[in-house]
């Protein structure tokens, strides 16, 4: 019995040994997230008896430490909960607009966009609300107290870590780029000194507030010295941010979207980030559609899958905002039903110009019955644990370190979220998103996002974590990530290593990564009505799947970029 057993199992092995072999495997849990240290960090949790959630908000602050771009104390970010006792959970921590915002902030006197003011400086800054998740992540569903996961962080800011190359190469163009912000380029770039790669880099700041936080909490943060230094860093380049705003901040639970494809639970992030919802109607429409005689990234695959893109992205740029200030037809959005209707146009053979591409309207809308009731940089992390608990977390500052206002004496950078609003109905923010009145600037509001962090089960158990950053082309590419697992049956690591395109309605352009589309495929396109433009920096997707061989969990950071895994 046992030698049949290793004969099926060498066959089984020998078989997947066509497919990429795991190199992050493990049974008692794993972390995949942009850095070593911070997945070290995770596992360090995880080894201490931690749940995946003691060892996500661990990961967390490891990041705010090593990856300064993306991972922070002045952001803010979604996760997704998935415990292996059945509950579900997503956790809202999205920065919210300052008590003095208001619809017309960016616009000059003549109703023109002024251009930078959502970008840079202090204007650019949303209320943060990374610290305030964390403490309710650990609060309802982790298992440890804070100021052990807080332990790995704060060493690594005191002691220091060694600077990989990508982390140099942003340093040495944030020196110029963040000009006039003195106290950034002290901390980040040693005042023009620029860091080499394979130094130790020290934030004895930063250390400094990581501890506060750790003794007091919340109130380390959003009272006290950090508070009212991180008000007047703000104001110093011209923020209105006030004391109130901070420590009227709450980070929410929120109910999960959750769809069904072909067979698997969708579990992903409701509004007020646009992902879930934007994801499960994409692959709603998907669902009737035969990928079997389809080639992977042929003409045809593509067209399926822009075509789909466009109609989802057209709805999101009238339907999404954040649900505390505007009714999102979210049922809706998520039935089945309104998938068959939008795809109504449909056909495998015709390219439909975004130009007669309308988000469906009230009526529309008010027509879909449903059939009865039955949810640019920035970074990703997943976790699970030995009880098959599961975390999807995408966090971020916005653009690559934020609005490039550090709070001085306290070596952290603000976030400039205030660009993922609508600063004008109809025009495009960074990431050429259009916006309307559910995601118009209002004082205390929460600016939708495209982050997307995702996890999909199996009859209640969990088979996939997954997510990325990227602005709008986050929910394409985990689109494409379920796509390449699911209808091309590909392994996890080839799933998030293979090159990826997107199509987001307006522009009307199909934008590929190096490799995404081949030159005759490029010009069926083309021949089809396409306009492709390549595109450098796809996200980077950092994945955890359950192992089908062996039963545990592999681990895939996305080799595009330069992620990392741990698993014990
Ligand atoms: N800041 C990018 C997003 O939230 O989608």
């Amino acid at each position: 019995m046992k030698f049949m057993s290793v004969i099926l199992l060498s066959l089984i092995i020998s078989i997947s040994a066509l497919a990429t072999q795991p190199s992050i495997y493990g049974e008692n849990g794993v972390v995949v997230a942009h850095d070593l240290e911070a997945c070290e960090a995770g596992i360090e949790i995880l080894k201490k008896g931690g749940n995946a959630v003691d060892a996500a908000v661990a990961v967390s602050y490891a990041l705010a430490v090593t990856h300064p771009q993306a991972g922070n104390l002045g952001g803010g970010g979604f996760m997704v909960i998935h415990m292996a006792d059945g509950q579900k959970a997503a956790i809202d921590y999205r920065e919210m607009a300052p008590g003095q915002a208001h619809r017309d902030m960016f616009l000059d006197d003549s109703g023109k966009v002024v251009p930078q003011l959502s970008i840079r400086g202090g204007l650019a800054v949303g209320v943060p609300g990374t610290v305030a998740g964390m403490q309710l992540a650990l609060d309802k569903y982790g298992s440890m107290q804070r100021k052990h996961v807080m332990k790995p962080a704060i060493k690594l800011a005191k002691k220091g870590f060694t600077i990989p190359y990508d982390l140099a190469y942003s340093f040495g163009w944030l020196n110029k780029a963040a000009e006039g912000f003195d106290e950034t380029r002290r901390i980040f770039c040693r005042e023009g000194e620029i860091y080499m790669p394979g130094e130790i880099f020290k934030q004895p700041d930063l250390a400094k507030t990581l501890k506060l936080i750790q003794r007091k909490g919340n109130a380390g943060f959003y009272t006290g010295s950090v508070a009212e230094a991180l008000i007047s860093s703000s104001s110093k380049y011209g923020g209105k941010l006030k004391l109130k705003d901070l420590t009227n901040y709450t980070a929410h639970i929120r109910k999960p979207v959750i769809g069904n494809y072909r067979g698997l639970e969708v579990l992903s992030m409701p509004p007020p980030s646009s992902g879930g919802i934007a994801l499960i109607s994409m692959l709603n429409m998907m669902e009737p559609m035969n990928f079997d005689s389809v080639g992977w990234h042929s003409a045809q695959h593509i067209q399926m899958l822009a075509e789909v893109e466009k109609r989802a992205y057209a709805d999101r740029s009238v339907w999404l905002g954040d649900p505390d200030y505007f009714t999102v037809p979210q049922e809706k959005l998520l039935s089945k039903e309104y998938a068959t209707l939008r795809m109504v146009d449909y056909d495998s053979l015709i390219v439909t110009p975004s130009d007669s591409i309308y988000p469906l309207n009230d009526k529309d809308l008010a027509g879909i019955e449903l059939a009865g009731h039955e949810s640019e940089e920035t970074t990703h992390f997943s976790v699970v644990d030995k009880w098959g608990n599961a975390v999807s977390v995408t966090t971020t500052l916005n653009w690559s370190f934020g609005s490039y206002v550090t709070v001085k004496g306290f070596g952290f950078l603000l976030n400039n979220e205030m660009d993922d609003f609508s600063s004008k109905p109809g025009e495009p923010n960074s990431f050429g998103l259009i916006g309307n009145k559910a995601n118009a600037i209002e004082p205390k509001k929460r600016m939708l996002s495209s982050m997307t962090p995702t996890i999909l089960a199996k009859d209640g158990k969990v088979v996939l974590i997954v997510g990325a950053p990227g602005g709008s082309t986050i929910i394409t590419t985990v689109l494409q990530v379920i796509n390449n697992m699911v209808d091309f049956e590909m392994p996890v690591q080839d799933a998030v290593n293979v090159p990826r395109f997107h199509h987001q309605w307006r522009p009307d352009v199909i934008h590929y990564g190096p490799g995404a589309i081949s030159p005759d495929t490029a010009v069926l396109l083309k021949a089809m009505g396409y306009e492709l433009t390549p595109r450098y920096g796809y996200g980077e997707v950092n994945a955890i799947a359950r192992d089908q061989v062996f039963g545990g969990w592999v681990g895939a950071p996305d080799l595009k970029t330069a992620s990392h895994g741990a698993a014990y």
